[in-house]
């Protein structure tokens, strides 16, 4: 079979974004259209005026990839896109486009599993990488502990019972005043604090092994935040930022390397926007290389949402022959 070339795009949030990609793993470009700076305005992602703002983008977004990569739309063997799981409205502008571009050129539309996209940004990252291998994806909507088994196929071990790693992440950020989107600011605002400051708690769930939750050390900050007002006491911001980051990375380093061991894995990959985070980088290089697992990680532009990944993750659809039809719809609350 020759080169194989895929358009993939993607709307599930608050990122209009689309790339060209060659047989899975060479980016031939990677346009992403950010919404941050409006969303920024209300504290968090305000989905109609996302879709509102995709609608509007999303044009532009794949005419600049095509350009950018110096493809025709003739050149096209297939277009990828998000089907879920995300936000309806942003996820049924990008099928909606998709399936109309895809039916304009004569080419297949192969339908992507959002959270897919993501584990795929590390066969961009590391054009060797091949399956098995286990996998934390954390952004702003999942935590997942998985063992990718083969391409497309995978096992889950653990998953967030309440909220997802960034999400917490961007819950912390708004209560100590550093705004949206909060993983960066937080990323950033711990370099100044001292981890060891505020001993928040690690929350282990009974029942599953390997399930994560979040929501108490969400709420023992907000304690932490009101006790510290009625004693009438300063809150050191960034002893409180770098403390619950700590608290995180502790636990998704640790489920994931206990996976690990009893696993056997040889092999581990980060995966989606919580991935860029510093210490969660750090600890899992330390904790991966102390027990001579080789550690992967996407650069921070293919850990946030961008159509290249799903692109990569068509690609492997494609190989298998599984394409989607015009019925394709948007699906929300989409599994993986
Ligand atoms: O994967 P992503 O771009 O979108 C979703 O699929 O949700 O992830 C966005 C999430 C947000 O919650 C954001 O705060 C978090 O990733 N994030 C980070 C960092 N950069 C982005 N969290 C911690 N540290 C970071 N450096
Ligand atoms: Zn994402």
């Amino acid at each position: 079979m020759g080169d194989i070339t895929i358009l993939g795009i993607e709307s599930s949030c608050d990122e209009t974004a689309a790339s060209v990609v060659k047989n899975g793993r060479q980016v031939l470009s990677n346009v992403i259209s950010s919404q941050i700076d409006i969303h920024t305005l209300y504290g968090g992602v305000v989905p109609e005026i996302a879709s509102r703002k995709h609608l509007e983008r999303i044009n532009q977004v794949v005419k600049e990839a095509l350009n950018q990569a110096g493809v025709g739309p003739e050149e096209l063997d297939a277009v990828g896109v998000t089907y879920g799981p995300g936000l309806v409205g942003p996820l049924l502008i990008g099928v909606s486009f998709a399936k109309a571009y895809a039916y304009g050129i004569g080419r297949p539309i192969i339908g992507v599993n959002h959270i897919e996209g993501h584990i795929c940004a590390n066969f961009i990252q590391y054009r060797e990488l091949e399956p098995p291998f286990m996998c934390l994806v954390v952004s702003g909507g999942h935590t997942h502990l998985l063992e990718v088994l083969d391409y497309g196929k995978y096992d889950i071990l653990g998953v967030t019972r309440d909220d997802a790693a960034g999400e917490a992440f961007d819950k912390v950020a708004r209560a100590i005043g550093l705004g949206y989107p909060g993983g960066p600011k937080i990323d950033k605002a711990s370099e100044e604090g001292d981890p060891e400051a505020i001993a928040f708690p690690r929350a282990h769930v009974a029942a599953g092994e390997y399930d994560f939750s979040f929501s108490g050390l969400k709420s023992a900050v907000l304690n932490y935040l009101n006790s510290m007002e009625m004693k009438g006491e300063e809150v050191v911001t960034a002893d409180v930022a770098a403390s619950f980051q700590q608290a995180v990375v502790d636990v998704l380093t640790g489920n994931a390397m206990a996976a690990a061991e009893a696993h056997g894995a040889k092999r581990f990959a980060l995966a989606g926007g919580v991935a860029s985070n510093g210490a969660l980088r750090r600890a899992f290089k330390e904790e991966c290389s102390a027990r001579g697992i080789e550690f992967f990680y996407p650069e921070p532009v293919l850990c946030t949402d961008n159509g290249a990944m799903i692109a990569s993750a068509a690609y492997f659809e494609y190989l298998k022959g599984n394409f989607s039809g015009l019925e394709l719809n948007a699906v929300p609350g989409l599994g993986l």
